[in-house]
Order: C-alpha cells, then structure tokens, then sequence
C-alpha cells in the first residue's frame, strides 16, 4: 500500500505482486494518482480504486493473482462504483483471459501507459460498461519528469532502465516490457537529490538488466553504468548505493573497479546463473558460457575480497537431463553463493522456448531437482553466515528487532539480516551506519554487538 497524501475525495488502494521494479512501478503510479488528486486508501473496503500490479514471469504468479482477483469480487459487489484496474507485466500477457475469467475487472493496463491512469480511471467510472485497455508499449517511455510516491524510510528504490534485450529463451520480461532503455542520469541523479533531502540513506538501482545500461544525448559522450554509479556517489546524504539486476555478459572491468573502489557502493552483487550447465546457458540463450560464468566470479572475488554473491537458478528446463542438473549442483557448490532463489522452470506462452522446446522435464524430477538444490544452499549459507563469526561489518540500522525492542536491526554491506543490541552509552538510530562486530548467527540472521568505528 502507498502512502498518498489525501488530496481529494477519491481513494486508491495499489497491491503489488512480483519484483523489485514492480514495487517501483507500484510508487510511479502512486505518483501519477498523486498529481491528479488522488489520496491514498488505508485498506481495501476504503478504496475507490484498487490496482492491482501483477507478474507473468511464472504461472504461479499468474494463478495466484486470479484467485486474488475472485477475493476482490466482494469489493465490487459492496461498492459497483469502485474501480478494479490490473495493471503490470500480466496485464501486458494476458489481456483476453483477465477480461474472460474476470469480466467485472475495469482496466488493463500494460508497464508503458501508467501516465494514462488517470484519464483511464476517468472513462471507467463513466461508462463502465467494457473494460479500458492501454496495452501498448512505447519504446520512449521512461517516465521523465515523474516524481514516485515513495514510502518514507531508509531506502529506496530508483528504476534507471526499463524493458530487456536479451531475449532469453525461457523469459516473458521482453514480451511484457518491451525493448530496453535507459533513463537520462540527469533524471536519475535528480531523483536520488531528491531521495537524500527526504532523509533516504540507501538507494538501490533497478533494472532487468542493470548494468547494460547506456544513455547518450546527441553531441555528448556515452554514460554506462559505472558512470552513473560513479554520479551518484558524490550525493550527501545517501549513504549506500545496490543495485539489481545484474546481467553476467554486461560487467566490465571498469564496473567491477568502481565497485571495489567506492565503500558507499554495497558489496553485494545478485549474479543470475539460470544453469551450471554449458549446454542449458547455450539453449537459454544466455550469451555466456559456463567458463566465461566461472571466470567473471573469480575476477570479481579477486577484485572486492569482501563481495558477497547471490544467483538464480531455474531447474527442469526444456532438455535438462540428470547431467545438465549435477552441473548445476557443482556450480553451486563450487560458488558457494551466500543466497539463492531456486525456481522450477515454468513454460511461458510466447517464449521462444514455448514455441520450440518442449516442457519435457516432468514436474515430479522438477519437484526433486528444487528440493534438492534448497537443501544444498540452505546448508552453504548457513556455512557462510558462520563465516562471518569475529568479523565486523558496516550496518545501516533500519529500525528494531521483530523480537526484541532493545536490539537494532540492519543489513550489512552484504546484505545480510544484522541485529544487535542498543549500545548503552551511544545513541544509535535508523538511518545510521555503525560497525557491528559478529558474535553469532542464526540461519538467516547475523548478531552481533556494536563497536566504535576507527
Ligand atoms: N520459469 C521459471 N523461472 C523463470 N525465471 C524467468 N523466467 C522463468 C520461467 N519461465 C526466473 C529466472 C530469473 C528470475 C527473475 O525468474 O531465474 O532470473
């Protein structure tokens, strides 16, 4: 839900489901509605509109956002004026079957028109009758000039690329979201001022592929992403600087230098694998190989000692044999990522791979495969959470323990859930960065206790 300042009679109410752009996305709207008049709903029954933004990146996803939308059927029935808008990548996939299934739903509006919003709430509310659709995807639209209603707190998201050229086999995001683009770093440098006046002390860059990203204006050289990195880390105020997602192929030497050389730059990098397999990365259309992958690991270990990793891997995807998996299982165990999300791969409609390969690994092996490689990691973070015993490590306190009102709790430079107790004789706050050193840990949890900086 978005905290949007009552400014007029109508209230929305935004549910987000998916990835980190889609709660950007989720804040741009915020935005828009904001500048039209629009308050912000505290709950569902309150609302005049409800949005819902949505992802099609697997079929749960999908599935889950239909049973959510027969939930949301009561609203309608209490309220026939409220407005049911869906909004986001399923929106953008699924056009025929939301109107089919969900006939009583309003709007349907794709990731490029969400400056039309407001007109589109307006026809809605007029006519009622078919659903207002705004599907097109606009290969400009990057939303210059637009403010994001941004939850307050410590941290905050800015989107500095929309859309993806890669084309992954097995990937909706190009279909949904059109042909990459970066946002002008005038705009984005703007945007994070802005953050650091409202007290934001972390910001995290978000992209499909991130670190692709390239902005160039007619007469003037091209800024990549290690510029723009290097833009942001002059800003007063804010203190630590992620980014997500990065893509394997785009990281040059200069990036990895610029991670390594700026402390406000977090040292935690999310690295999509999909595979450990040469043959599977071939057929996905990853443009790397799994050397190219292992290689691309060392030099960034060898460059930043402190980085911590994580991936994505994807199991049962079409052709993958017993082999291709225990190379998946290798590369985990070779790597040792400090996190990973572990999914079963899960045909799209449209993908290159739904129109060529078939779905052919069952869902049983696929079921196995998952578990097996949740096991396996759970067991190396917990090793590698251990590691961080005796070590101190840069905090950002974002606010208090869920269990214990007199601990503070954080994320680490990498990343990593952090408590430890109020200092007694020093006031410690969120939105303070302090040296904590680690005594123990939990599975997922790093405690620890404060000490003095150097
Ligand atoms: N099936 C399963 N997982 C997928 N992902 C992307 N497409 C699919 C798919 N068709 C996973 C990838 C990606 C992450 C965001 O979601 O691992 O990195």
């Amino acid at each position: 839900m978005l905290d949007i300042e009552s400014r007029s009679g109508k209230k929305v109410f935004i549910e987000t489901y998916g990835c980190q752009m889609n709660l950007a996305d989720s804040e741009l709207m915020g935005g828009v509605l904001a500048g039209t008049g629009y308050g912000s709903a505290k709950t569902l029954d309150e609302a005049d509109v409800i949005l819902i933004n949505t992802c099609a990146v697997r079929e749960r996803a999908e599935d889950r956002i239909f049973g959510r939308l027969t939930d949301l059927l009561r609203y309608k029935n209490a309220n026939p004026d409220l407005v049911l808008g869906i909004a986001g990548c399923m929106a953008q996939h699924l056009r025929e079957k939301i109107i089919d299934q969900a006939p009583y739903v309003d709007i349907v509006v794709g990731p490029d028109s969400y400056r039309n919003l407001p007109a589109m709430i307006d026809k809605a509310t007029g006519e009622a009758a078919d659903p207002v659709l705004d599907l097109k995807l606009d290969k400009a639209e990057v939303y210059e000039g637009l403010t994001p209603k941004r939850r307050p707190g410590i941290s905050g998201w800015v989107s500095v690329q929309r859309g993806c050229d890669k084309f992954c086999t097995f990937c909706i995001v190009p279909f949904v979201r059109g042909r990459e683009r970066g946002v002008a770093p005038s705009e984005v440098v703007r945007q994070v001022r802005e953050m650091a006046e409202q007290g934001y002390k972390e910001v995290t860059l978000l992209g499909q592929t991130v670190n692709s990203y390239r902005h160039q204006l007619p007469g003037e050289p091209e800024t990549d992403f290690a510029d723009l990195l290097s833009m942001l880390v002059p800003i007063d105020g804010i203190e630590r600087i992620r980014f997500t997602s990065p893509y394997p192929t785009d990281f040059t030497p200069k990036l990895i230098e610029t991670i390594a050389r700026e402390d406000k730059i977090s040292k935690y990098l999310h690295l999509p694998a999909q595979s450990g397999s040469a043959r599977m990365l071939e057929m996905m259309r990853r443009q790397y190989t799994r050397d190219e992958y292992d290689k691309l690991i060392d030099d960034i270990r060898t460059a930043i000692p402190d980085i911590a990793l994580s991936t994505d891997i994807m199991v049962g995807s079409p052709g993958e044999t017993d082999e291709d998996f225990i190379q998946t299982v290798e590369l985990m165990e070779k790597t040792r990522f400090d996190f990973a999300y572990l999914f079963k791969y899960s045909e799209r409609s449209n993908t290159y791979a739904a129109r060529n390969m078939p779905d052919d690994v069952s869902e049983q092996e696929k079921g196995d495969r998952l578990r097996h490689i949740i096991e396996l990691q759970e067991s190396i973070s917990a090793e590698v959470f251990k590691q961080e015993i005796g070590r101190t490590r840069r905090v950002l306190v974002d606010g208090v323990s869920r269990r214990d009102e007199n601990d503070l709790a954080g994320r680490s430079d990498q990343f990593k859930r952090t408590i430890f107790p109020k200092p007694a004789d020093r006031e410690v706050k969120p939105g303070d960065i302090v040296d904590v050193r680690i005594t123990d840990c939990t599975s997922h949890t790093l405690i620890g206790e404060y000490v003095e900086s150097k």
